[in-house]
């Protein structure tokens, strides 16, 4: 089924996926490339292909000139935002201390702390929605990075990617686990599903990864993100579960959040010392990008939190149909 279209930049995209040569809508100009509904389901649609095949579309669309051509161009003003907004410079200090500090010096608000404390139902149906677009395919994006590296860095993006799909047991794949907590609260696991109905401002979350795995001169970004992913994971992961339980869920609902607040505890450290500390060992030069993507992450992740809480204190739903909000209640 095709996509809630929400411009001229996703229906371009949808149209190049299918071999239609369709005309250029004109330069890529948007007022905020960080959050614009158009420019990220657009970006969204051209990085989806790369992971999985979409349904009515050619796999060969993967590396059609003309969309990739047009993806460039939808990515330039995601990337200049995102160095204008996030850059920081590094120190002379070791990685993990320049990441522990970037990480404790990070404010706004907590969705964890929100969603334990007042969660209801239709609010973690919804959370569970914006998160589906990067949880049901967990550890994908980074694992491009894995040809990328060398030596150490490449064995601890290993260590971590290795938990991540479920340690040799498919059942405990983190996507897997995520999956039943989505059944847990009635919705349907499937990648992309709810895709149409999310805001500009978390699909920014799942292409800012895309954008960092697909291109190899950004590994150092990849690195950042994944450092900085696993080393805030595991408080907010027990309080999503702590909020379902208040909610009278349990077991398959909740175990992929459990399982995070072990697991991450370990991959933190793995990913800023092992991970980040020996890639730039080897390439010192990427330290500005390793700052980047971590602080990428931090800042879309907590411009995309305020968002949510703001839309759920007003009562109205975070989702978007057709270019009209609506209420919590009906989620
Ligand atoms: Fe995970
Ligand atoms: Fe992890």
């Amino acid at each position: 089924m095709p996509p809630d279209l929400r411009g001229p930049l996703s229906e371009r995209v949808w149209a190049l996926l299918h071999g239609d040569p369709a005309p250029q809508p004109g330069a890529v100009a948007v007022e905020d490339p960080l959050s614009d509904d158009d420019l990220h389901l657009a970006l969204f649609l051209s990085y989806e292909i790369h992971y999985r095949a979409l349904e009515t579309v050619d796999d060969r669309a993967e590396w059609s000139p003309a969309l990739i051509a047009f993806r460039e161009e939808l990515e330039l003003p995601f990337e200049v935002a995102l160095r204008e907004a996030f850059m920081r410079t590094p120190t002379c200090e070791p990685i993990d201390v320049q990441l522990r500090a970037l990480i404790a010096e990070a404010g706004g608000v907590s969705l964890s702390s929100y969603l334990a404390r007042f969660g209801t139902r239709a609010m973690y149906r919804e959370f569970l929605m914006h998160r589906s677009i990067y949880h049901l395919k967990e550890a994908d994006p980074h694992s491009f990075g894995i040809p990328r590296l060398r030596g150490q860095a490449k064995v601890a993006m290993l260590e971590i990617q290795h938990d991540e799909y479920g340690g040799g047991d498919p059942a405990w794949m983190h996507s897997a686990l995520f999956a039943r907590t989505m059944e847990g609260l009635g919705l349907e696991p499937a990648e992309g599903r709810y895709a149409d109905q999310l805001p500009g401002i978390t699909l920014a979350t799942m292409n800012l990864m895309s954008l960092f795995a697909l291109h190899r001169r950004l590994r150092g970004a990849l690195v950042g993100h994944l450092a900085a992913f696993e080393m805030t994971s595991c408080i907010p992961n027990r309080r999503y579960g702590d909020g379902l339980r208040r909610l009278g869920y349990d077991g398959d609902v909740t175990r992929y959040f459990d399982e995070h607040v072990e697991a991450d505890a370990a991959h933190g450290a793995i990913a800023a010392n092992d991970l980040a500390g020996s890639l730039l060992e080897s390439e010192p030069a990427l330290d500005v990008d390793v700052l980047l993507g971590a602080s990428c992450l931090i800042g879309l992740e907590a411009r995309a939190a305020a968002y949510l809480i703001d839309r759920w204190d007003r009562g109205e739903s975070s989702l978007v149909t057709d270019g009209a909000t609506r209420s919590l209640a009906e989620g």
